[in-house]
């Protein structure tokens, strides 16, 4: 790491989760596993992949925390909040992701991971009814609330560094409000004013994670920290903000799979992708006015890769479905259906079918890992505001909509951007490229 001139890290490195549900318990639960040698974390990119640095004779491949310095597993700390009180084991338990027998050795360390009161709105999220929620008098004093956690969480717990990240239910849709959302001071009035409508109490948690010197990272698809005046709250802060919406099965096959027709020149006619799932992440997103934010997230991934302004023959008006079906007996083992009508050599109609049995908390753990590490190490890299590299795990990557700017969805060209990102902060040339 002899090039590298980003901020050591040194000391603890507190991971406040949001949400102590099936995606956070069951990543809570690998981490204090694969530490005690007891499981390994098979999908991280930080524990296993290895980056090519240099060229010819001077080439390498090496790990990512042989580049760059990555927080050691072994320093993280966990906290929560949660609208249930159950505690990380507990919770771990009622998730049914992890058998008993994978989670057992570490319960001492996930029983005392016992959530804070959550900032909570019902209107957000009809179908929940835990009671371990924050009174706040209105959004600023909720934001005021989530901050005083945060320090006494680092006071408490001797950290010297935190990362907030959202792993909780996906909140009802909040339209983008140009009065509102574009500007901090209009979105710092707003949460003064109890504008309930368009202040999410996620942007509570994000507000009040950068203020205190953290960076925020949204796993569901909330607009959150997706709207210009959080991009200001993280330039004035200093602090790095990812989202949205962990990229963990359909989409993930969407966005690596879309590229083989947009490469060969292949014709598409009709996408039509369905799922079946029943954990409480399905429950919620059973309601309407919460789906339609998965819905408009899952949606963004083959307009940047199949561009029909670019390949008019080919790519001019295909059908995109998304639907989501919440049932109960695969609780966390959903189903994913893709139907995909291509066409070809003049014109002829081919289909092609994929069915993905995954497990969604499974493919969204080493996310997390990833997302809090590389986050914090952002933040020591002295990068702030939206991380363009971290795309790589997120369905609908922020963008600077108010300038054009266009997502980059290709699963291949995100990797790309993650591998240059991790070179350029470990001081070598960012030099590869796919186009
Ligand atoms: N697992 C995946 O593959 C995947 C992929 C993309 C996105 N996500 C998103 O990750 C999130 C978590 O998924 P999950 O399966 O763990 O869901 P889950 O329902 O098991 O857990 C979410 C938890 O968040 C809590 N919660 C809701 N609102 C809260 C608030 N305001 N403050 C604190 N806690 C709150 C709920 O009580 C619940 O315990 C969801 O939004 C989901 O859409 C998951």
């Amino acid at each position: 790491m002899e090039k590298c001139n980003v901020q050591k890290a040194d000391g603890k490195l507190g991971v406040l989760v949001v949400g102590l549900g099936a995606v956070s318990t069951t990543f809570m639960t690998g981490v204090l596993m694969a530490r005690k040698g007891l499981a390994k974390p098979v999908g991280s990119m930080t524990q296993y992949d290895k980056i090519r640095v240099g060229r010819g004779a001077e080439k390498k491949y090496l790990k990512y925390d042989q580049i760059v310095p990555i927080a050691s597993l072994d320093d993280i700390v966990f906290g929560a909040w949660d609208v249930y009180p159950a505690n990380a084991y507990e919770a771990a338990m009622n998730a049914e992701v992890l058998k008993e027998k994978d989670i057992d050795p570490v319960k001492d360390e996930l029983v005392k991971i016992v959530p804070m009161k959550a900032a909570f709105d019902k209107n957000y999220a009809k179908r929940l009814e835990g009671d371990n929620v924050k009174v706040a008098k209105d959004r600023w004093d909720m934001t005021e609330q989530i901050r005083e956690d945060i320090r006494n969480f680092k006071k408490e717990n001797g950290v010297s560094r935190v990362v907030v990240l959202w792993a909780a239910s996906t909140e009802v849709y909040v339209p983008v409000n140009e009065a509102v959302h574009y500007k901090l001071a209009d979105l710092e009035a707003a949460m003064k004013a109890d504008d309930k409508e368009n202040i999410a109490p996620s942007m509570c948690y994000a507000y009040a994670a950068l203020a205190e010197g953290a960076p925020f990272i949204m796993g569901a698809p909330n607009t959150t920290v997706d709207i210009p005046a959080m991009w200001e709250m993280a330039e004035k802060t200093k602090m790095p903000i990812a989202g949205k919406d962990f990229k963990t099965g359909q989409t993930l096959v969407k966005s690596g799979f879309a590229p083989i027709i947009g490469t060969r020149m292949l014709g598409l006619s009709g996408w039509f992708s369905t799922n079946i799932l029943g954990n409480r992440d399905g429950l919620v997103l059973d309601e309407p006015a919460n789906f339609r934010t998965k819905e408009v997230s899952k949606l963004s991934t083959l307009e940047s890769i199949l561009v029909p302004e670019e390949q008019p023959d080919l790519y001019t008006d295909y059908y995109h479905k998304v639907r989501i079906n919440y049932y109960p007996p695969r609780n966390d083992n959903k189903e994913g259906w893709d139907n995909i009508d291509i066409f070809g050599w003049m014109g002829y109609p081919m289909q092609i079918k994929i069915n993905f049995l995954c497990r969604d908390s499974i493919l969204a753990a080493p996310l997390c890992l990833d997302l809090v590490l590389l986050s914090d190490l952002a933040a020591r890299a002295g990068r702030w505001g939206t991380q363009r590299f971290l795309s790589f795990y997120l369905k609908s990557p922020q963008h600077d909509y108010t300038q054009n700017e266009v997502p980059v969805n290709h699963l291949f060209q995100q990797y790309v951007m993650l591998k240059n990102a991790i070179r350029e902060m470990g001081g070598y040339e960012a030099d590869e490229e796919i186009d």
